[in-house]
């Protein structure tokens, strides 16, 4: 660990006491000057660290927004999810980030940055990443399984989000595949990308982004998206991300390791913003009002069409 996580732990520790700059400099093994430089520092990254007079320093509040691998890993009861993130200022895309050191970085590192300057969304869309307005993350995973298999991952993510949010008092649920939305408006969307050979899995990206604080949105998606923050929820990245990590370990280690969809299929259609309901499929751009009856053992939508007909389908846009 280096002096600046430690700096950070020791902190974080002692809650709300103080510790005193030579406490700090004794259980630390460095100078006081040295403690100081970096509680300034930490100062400058947006910590609220108090300082009393013969009392020493202490965490004035909580390190809510600031995306750090000390703040997300702390105490994080996972076993491998989260437990390493790659914290950055900007960067292109968190994906194309994610797929650089794909191979070289153990299952579970978190990528997370501030600001994206080529935000991919899915069908080649752009995703708005604009600094500190959302969570801009890409978990690499590397499972043990067959290509075919990995899709469900996205299932697996979606489920996670919703539950990390509902977790947190947000009323959120899933559009089919994979859009999160509150209030009929998409939050959160996923864009998960394989790096496979012919029989097994390389790695999983899983891209992530939730619109926090955004306030203005494009005029083209302005009718369809929102933000946490529009619709009246104040909550911590922090906390978001760590129950995003908590919630994603159980489920993703229940179907890797034992095969198990159903606790994952179980939350697709309790938080369903479309079973049940009439909405419109959009393949190959054409529209078609059906009505959507369930969600399968494949992750794959069932709809019943005018006709009557039962449909499966496998991918494409539903729009409410
Ligand atoms: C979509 O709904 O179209 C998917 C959007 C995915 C956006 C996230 S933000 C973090 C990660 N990096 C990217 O470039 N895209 C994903």
């Amino acid at each position: 660990m280096f002096v600046r996580e430690k700096v950070i732990k020791a902190i974080l520790d002692s809650g709300e006491n103080f510790m005193s700059g030579e406490q700090l400099s004794k259980k630390l093994g460095i100078s006081r000057t040295a403690v100081w430089k970096h509680i300034n520092a930490l100062r400058e990254e947006g910590y609220n660290i108090e300082s009393v007079n013969k009392k020493g320093y202490r965490l004035a509040e909580k390190p809510d927004d600031i995306l750090s691998s000390e703040n997300i890993a702390y105490n994080l009861p996972t076993e491998f999810i989260g437990k390493k993130v790659i914290h950055l200022d900007t960067v292109g895309s968190t994906n194309d980030y994610a797929k650089e050191i794909g191979n070289k970085v153990s299952g579970g590192t978190l990528i997370i940055s501030e600001q994206q300057t080529k935000g991919k969304g899915r069908l080649g869309r752009v995703w708005k990443s604009k600094s500190g307005d959302g969570i801009w993350m890409s978990l690499i995973i590397k499972p043990k399984i067959e290509p075919y298999k990995a899709p469900f991952l996205t299932l697996v993510a979606g489920a996670s989000v919703v539950k990390a949010l509902s977790n947190l008092g947000v009323e959120a649920s899933i559009k089919w595949p994979n859009d999160i939305i509150v209030h009929n408006k998409k939050i959160c969307g996923i864009l998960t990308e394989l790096s496979a050979e012919m029989e097994r899995v390389n790695y999983v990206v899983i891209g992530i982004g939730i619109n926090i604080k955004t306030i203005d949105f494009p005029d083209e998606i302005k009718e369809k998206a929102t933000s946490l923050y529009k619709e009246g929820y104040k909550l911590s990245r922090v906390d978001i991300v760590r129950q995003f990590c908590i919630e994603f370990e159980k489920l993703y280690k229940g179907y890797i390791l034992d095969g198990n969809k159903q606790d994952t299929l179980e939350l697709c259609r309790k938080y369903s913003a479309i079973i049940g309901k009439q909405v419109y499929v959009i393949k190959n751009n054409k529209r078609e009002l059906v009505k959507c009856i369930d969600i399968n053992e494949n992750g794959n939508l069932i709809v019943k069409e005018k006709n009557g007909e039962i449909q499966e389908i496998m991918s494409g846009e539903v729009s409410i």
